[in-house]
């Protein structure tokens, strides 16, 4: 057996070209689709929870040290996608740098991050939907509304939420990034909005004490705020359709990290300096603020925002796990006749209906708090493997082209899989045992199913 085995890296170029994607996407419509991602349940929902019972206003600072990791985990994404410029990301660079097995894991990893995630968002948008037609007046029943450990039936609002964008992906990327772009405006200017009413009401007292759970409230808030920018490394998954991948995705991952960080700052400071941070642990803490200090209006207005924003962030999130699991079929490593594009709309049509069926069946009838903080150890796990594969490249694959070369990676390899370790290491030990699980099933599939029917293996 030979589990080191790897892809060569002109040979992932030939896949690229092979996908039948059509490279439509530029910079700027990287950078969007960084920010759709990204900006979601993190910042309407997480900056709240995270301050009351981790962080207290300290939580603006968990954004930074968690942004620290990510642009560190970023510009190891950035090296690779520049020379590797192919969909799956982080698993199609494994694949080249550290061989079969390392890959298949990660591929595995992401496909727990963006399932998890996907099925996490759609709750979110479920809750926030329904929390707006409660408050106009409407009277629902919970049968349809809440997952059965909660007492419901289905949470339906989750499964038409994903089922509908399921259709958008399908008819293909193009109207799917017009309708993100329109979105994300959305989205930021709802952010906007709220920084214009709250900011005047300020209270300085608020900030303090500032660090209420001292500086391990800081880490512990990270590991959990972690979340918030889950879904920048979406950008790298779409290389094969981008016009310039070379110079477009570094720009496009490095680009929307730093307006996230910007913004989750922001509001994380003026959020916590408006209300006192004990009040902030609910379901909708932005609009639940802004109706403390008496705009009942500019709430819906944000709350309506922040379902625009969500929604983006599945469309991305939808994506991106479309591309993982065609990567992974493309390779042989899961059941090879799913990955084949869609004539007319050139998608990879069967992947994305699976993939949303799968996240739908989750996010209607699993307890999506259960499994939030997978999302956040599957991602940081890849991120550790990124960290180390561009590194291992750089010293084993000196002489291949590299479209942007990451400044620094003799410390910004090692600090990609620290920060990201840290991170790891301060998530709940719940959380460790059930990703162990997961990376375990995951194992016993490789041994079982795809050593043998790898592309490799003929
Ligand atoms: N980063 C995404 C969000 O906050 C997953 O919703």
């Amino acid at each position: 057996m030979n589990l080191f085995r790897k892809k060569d890296i002109a040979h992932l170029a030939q896949d690229a070209e092979k996908s039948g994607f059509v490279r439509n996407l530029t910079a700027f419509d990287l950078v969007f689709l960084g920010i759709g991602s990204v900006i979601g349940t993190g910042i309407f929902v997480l900056t709240g929870v995270g301050a009351a019972l981790y962080a207290g206003p300290g939580i603006a600072i968990s954004f930074i040290l968690a942004s620290v990791a990510c642009a560190f985990a970023g510009l190891a994404y950035a090296e690779y996608s520049s020379m590797v410029p192919v969909s799956g990301s982080a698993y199609a660079y494994t694949y080249a740098s550290l061989g079969e097995f390392m890959a298949f894991l990660v591929g595995w990893n992401l496909i727990l991050e963006y399932t998890v995630t996907c099925s996490t968002v759609a709750a979110g948008w479920s809750g926030y939907v329904v929390g707006l037609l409660t408050s106009g007046g409407l009277n629902l029943s919970i049968d349809f509304l809440k997952v059965p450990a909660e007492g419901g039936i289905i949470n339906l609002p989750a499964v038409f939420i994903t089922m509908f964008l399921c259709i958008l992906l399908v008819r293909g990327t193009k109207e799917s990034i017009f309708i993100n772009r329109i979105l994300v405006f959305v989205k930021i200017a709802v952010i906007f909005i709220f920084l214009c009413l709250a900011i005047p009401n300020i209270d300085v007292r608020n900030w303090d004490p500032f660090l209420p759970f001292g500086y391990q409230g800081i880490a512990s808030g990270a590991a959990i705020v972690f979340f918030a920018y889950i879904g920048f490394d979406a950008v790298a998954t779409s290389a094969e359709e981008a016009k310039n991948p070379s110079r477009d995705v570094p720009i496009g991952i490095l680009g929307s990290l730093a307006v996230c960080t910007l913004l989750y700052f922001i509001v994380a400071m003026v959020l916590t300096g408006i209300v006192p941070y004990t009040q902030l642990n609910n379901a909708e803490p932005v609009a639940y603020a802004l109706r403390v200090i008496g705009y009942p209006f500019g709430s819906a207005i944000v709350a309506v925002g922040a379902i625009c924003g969500i929604t983006t962030v599945l469309l991305v999130l939808l994506y991106g796990q479309a591309r993982v699991f065609f990567a992974l079929s493309r390779d042989g490593m899961i059941p090879k006749g799913i990955c084949r594009v869609h004539k007319k709309y050139h998608t990879p049509y069967l992947v994305t209906i699976g993939g949303c069926i799968l996240v739908s069946l989750i996010a209607g009838f699993v307890p999506i708090n259960v499994i939030a903080e997978m999302a956040n150890i599957g991602t940081l796990s890849a991120f550790f493997i990124a960290g180390f594969g561009v590194l291992y490249l750089r010293i084993t694959r000196p002489e291949i082209k590299r479209g942007f070369k990451c400044p620094a990676i003799y410390i910004v390899g090692p600090m990609a899989m620290l920060s990201c370790g840290y991170l790891m290491y301060n998530l709940p030990a719940l959380t460790w045992i059930r990703f162990i699980v997961w990376c375990i099933v995951g194992i016993i599939i490789y041994f079982v199913y795809s050593y043998k029917h790898s592309l490799l293996n003929k």
